[in-house]
């Protein structure tokens, strides 16, 4: 048993009562987020939410909630609002996750790219594209594709709601844990070993890809996604899950809206489109193409 003296154990458990998200900060975090971001975060999320901000409430040396909320919403933070957006949604994503998906695509590239006249341009957009795994796993498999057939042109658009995230896509630095499902022969023609932080990382490392890539920030809940395209295949894996049914509609709808007649949507494995009444069908579990 550790003995502190009364005093230092009163000015703990107060320093302690100070740092926690009460009730009504959390009822008004959860209220703001559904609201701009469509974000469903019941309460059995407050204790996940609180843990998750009061790491930027000791970096900050912000004594309280009431105070870092104040900084945030107030004094308008921009650089701490990304952090803290950053840190109540998730952002778990690795390379080639649900790989049957990034077959599916591979394979049906070449009737797609032929029904198009052999000379359409492809776009691609990874909505929801977190930390960049899945936008270069969607990048290795086009450009394989562009490699063997010439004249056919891609261009991926990669966005998220997070600013950091998009950061370190655009860093394209990744542990070698997140490419446990990555094929060898794709690790070694794409990525790099390098040394970053005394640790043994891996940098992608194609430039015609990267070139092909654009990332952005982009709320799924706007009323509008003012993209200048439409495209080909839309990834939007795992991010609907975190919404409420509405936004789940609203958002689903607006994807269909951007894919070409033809196209194909890609879903998570928990996420469905089924019961919607979209121009879609089902080609498989998670895969609808546009009618
Ligand atoms: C679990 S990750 C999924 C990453 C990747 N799509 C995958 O399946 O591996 C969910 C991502 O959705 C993003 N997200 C959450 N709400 C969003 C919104 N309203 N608009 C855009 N992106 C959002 C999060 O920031 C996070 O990076």
């Amino acid at each position: 048993m550790t003995i502190v003296q009364v005093n230092h154990l009163e000015n703990y458990q107060n320093l302690n009562k100070s740092k926690k998200l009460n009730d009504d900060q959390f009822y008004a975090l959860a209220h703001y987020l559904k609201k701009k971001y469509g974000l469903n975060i019941p309460f059995s999320k407050k204790m996940m939410i609180e843990s998750r901000l009061q790491k930027r409430l000791h970096l900050l040396g912000q004594p309280s909630f009431a105070s870092y909320l104040k900084f945030i919403f107030e004094q308008s933070s921009k650089i701490e609002y990304n952090n803290f957006i950053d840190l109540v949604t998730t952002h778990k994503t690795y390379f080639f996750r649900e790989d049957y998906q990034f077959e599916f695509l591979k394979n049906s590239l070449p009737l797609y790219f032929q029904q198009s006249g052999n000379k359409k341009r492809l776009n691609v957009w990874s909505s929801g594209c977190s930390t960049g795994e899945e936008v270069y796993s969607i990048g290795m498999i086009m450009n394989e594709f562009r490699e063997k057939n010439y004249h056919a042109d891609f261009h991926i658009i990669g966005t998220d709601v997070s600013v950091p995230s998009l950061q370190k896509a655009a860093k394209a630095v990744f542990q070698v844990k997140e490419l446990e499902y990555l094929p060898e022969h794709l690790k070694d023609k794409y990525l790099d070993p390098i040394l970053e932080g005394g640790e043994q990382q891996l940098k992608f490392n194609n430039r015609e890809v990267s070139s092909r890539i654009k990332l952005g920030a982009l709320n799924l809940n706007n009323s509008n996604y003012n993209l200048p395209v439409n495209f080909d295949f839309i990834f939007c894996r795992n991010v609907i899950i975190y919404f409420d049914m509405p936004t789940q509609h609203a958002v689903l709808k607006k994807l269909v809206d951007k894919l070409k007649p033809g196209g194909f949507l890609f879903l998570g494995h928990s996420e469905s489109a089924i019961g919607t009444n979209l121009p879609i069908k089902s080609i498989r579990p998670t895969i609808y193409q546009k009618i």
